[in-house]
């Protein structure tokens, strides 16, 4: 017995060493940190928990044979707590053999996640891989999809977040661009395939951080949440975004007591809206001052700003945020903000997060770029998404609420179940110059300044829709705060489900 206790303990240093201090060097001296260092941050202190720090490949090609490296075979798997919570983590360890994913790698993921499924935990993978182990040929490619099933099986069950932060190419993008929220280092890249291959196939030159760095993820292909300078930020942020999300879909909310005046009526906000309609405002400084006061934490900020995603509290309980932004298009809803914000309200929704939306929008953004990129169909899904939504839905229209995008942007007629205008709210099918055109073609220029003045003075308002019961009241800006947190409160035990079925088959 000694001796086999001497051996696991001479194994378990070993899987602690991973690949060798000289492989640590050069992962510290590329300004990474090592795949257990990392954990270290993420998690609460000493909560970590391994599992099968022992396991190695079961390989015998290509040299593998006699070359079992440290065990643990690239990955470091197991459980920890984050603010006192369970979480399931695996970090792939890029100093034993590139944190490439064989059979025995991908087995230690799987069996993490298929306990966080059991136990109802969130999921947290670390990726920092050279890819499929090339070695283990298709058993490599096994691997990969196991975990794939595993992420769609925990869809919508337990929250699934991603870092990446070191290479992620080829198949190995998937588990990542599948999970919830996915971070970046800006040491880390992401590609389908890389710049060799793209310059094979179409002769363009690009670096690995032009075609896939976080800035990349995070401006142009949305693929990423938020890009962050090193490894310590990214996990630090995973950390605090984990402080918003539930264990699963079915556990509470992280709510924390209260610590910010239920009843705080800001003054400002009457006056934050320009008198001009064309002139813009921070739409993020409206949201900041209705919610409880540094919750406000948003996602993808720099990809498709004209419409911010982000969660914050009201009163202590955590809520998702969904706001037209006038600095960027106008406010306008294009393809990209669409499915930014689909994807966000459904997250919301199977999490149990109530969602409070901010309208200032004034249509779907025009332009042959637009139709033939599909705005149809991606605005398509962000109307799917709201109408589907059956946590509380709760709607603020401070300005411009306009043409189908006043439907889309979580409208009464969307099943709303607290709907408000401010004084300063136009909800029309256009603007006024452009109705007065479409409508009085044949007139002179004079007349039809009369006739838009008309039309403005019938719709630039929210009167219509008040009278109608599409608002439900036309509020004072500086008392949005205490009646959002009222409503709230009345709608704790909202139930409102779809119509059973298999699944929905909203545009994808
Ligand atoms: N399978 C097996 N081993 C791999 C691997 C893979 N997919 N990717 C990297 N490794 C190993 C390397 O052989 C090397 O081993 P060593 O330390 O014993 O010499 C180690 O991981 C580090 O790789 P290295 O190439 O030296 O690191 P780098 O930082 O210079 O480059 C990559 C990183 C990921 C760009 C490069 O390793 C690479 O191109 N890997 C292959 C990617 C790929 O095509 N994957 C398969 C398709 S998904």
């Amino acid at each position: 017995r000694a001796a086999v206790r001497q051996e696991i303990a001479s194994l378990e240093k070993a899987s602690i060493d991973g690949g060798g201090i000289d492989r640590i060097e050069a992962q510290h001296a590329k300004g990474k940190l090592t795949a257990r260092e990392r954990l270290d941050v993420l998690l609460d202190t000493e909560s970590f928990r391994e599992i099968d720090a022992l396991a190695s490949h079961r390989c015998d090609d290509f040299g593998l044979e006699s070359d079992k490296a440290p065990p643990g075979d690239g990955v470091v798997a197991g459980f920890g707590t984050v603010h006192g919570r369970p979480v399931c983590v695996f970090s792939q360890d890029f100093t034993v053999f590139g944190g490439s994913l064989g059979e025995a790698h991908a087995a230690k993921i799987v069996k993490v996640m298929e306990r966080a499924l059991h136990c109802r935990c969130p999921i947290i993978g670390l990726s920092d891989s050279g890819g499929a182990r090339i070695q283990e040929g298709v058993l490599s490619l096994a691997g990969y999809a196991d975990v794939f099933q595993r992420n769609v099986d925990a869809s919508g069950i337990v929250p699934q977040l991603s870092l990446v932060l070191g290479p992620c190419a080829g198949g190995a993008v998937y588990s990542p661009a599948m999970t919830d929220f996915l971070f970046m280092s800006r040491q880390a890249y992401m590609f389908v395939t890389g710049p060799d291959v793209v310059k094979a196939v179409t002769n363009e030159v690009v670096t690995r951080n032009d075609l896939g760095g976080a800035d990349v993820h995070c401006s142009k292909s949305g693929v990423a949440h938020g890009a962050f300078d090193d490894d310590l930020a990214a996990l630090k942020a995973t950390r605090t975004l984990l402080g918003y999300l539930p264990q699963s879909y079915d556990g509470e909310n992280p709510d924390v007591l209260p610590y910010d005046d239920p009843d705080r009526c800001d003054a400002a906000l009457n006056t934050i809206i320009p008198d001009d309609p064309n002139q813009s405002y921070d739409m993020r400084e409206v949201v900041k001052r209705v919610v409880d006061g540094h919750s406000l934490l948003i996602l993808s900020e720099d990809y498709a700003s004209n419409i911010i995603t982000a969660f914050a509290r009201l009163n202590g309980r955590v809520i998702g945020v969904v706001a037209n932004d006038p600095r960027h298009l106008a406010g306008c809803l294009d393809a990209d903000a669409s499915t930014k914000a689909a994807r966000f309200v459904r997250f919301c929704d199977a999490f149990q997060i109530p969602l409070v939306t901010f309208v200032d929008v004034p249509g779907f953004l025009p332009g042959v770029a637009q139709e033939h990129g599909g705005i149809i169909r991606h605005g398509a899904k962000l109307l799917f998404a709201y109408a589907e939504a059956s946590v509380p839905k709760l709607t603020v229209i401070t300005r411009k609420a306009y043409g189908g995008a006043y439907d889309v942007m979580s409208s009464k007629h969307l099943r709303g179940d607290a709907n408000y205008a401010w004084p300063s709210s136009e909800i029309a099918v256009m603007g006024a110059a452009g109705a007065a055109e479409i409508l009085h073609r044949g007139v002179s220029d004079e007349e039809r300044v009369a006739k838009a003045d008309a039309y403005a003075a019938r719709f630039a308002n929210p009167l219509l829709a008040a009278k109608r019961g599409f608002v439900d009241a036309v509020l004072e800006p500086s008392e949005t705060r205490p009646r959002l947190i009222a409503d709230l409160e009345v709608l704790r035990h909202k139930e409102r489900p779809n119509l059973p079925r298999k699944h929905s088959c909203g545009p994808l």
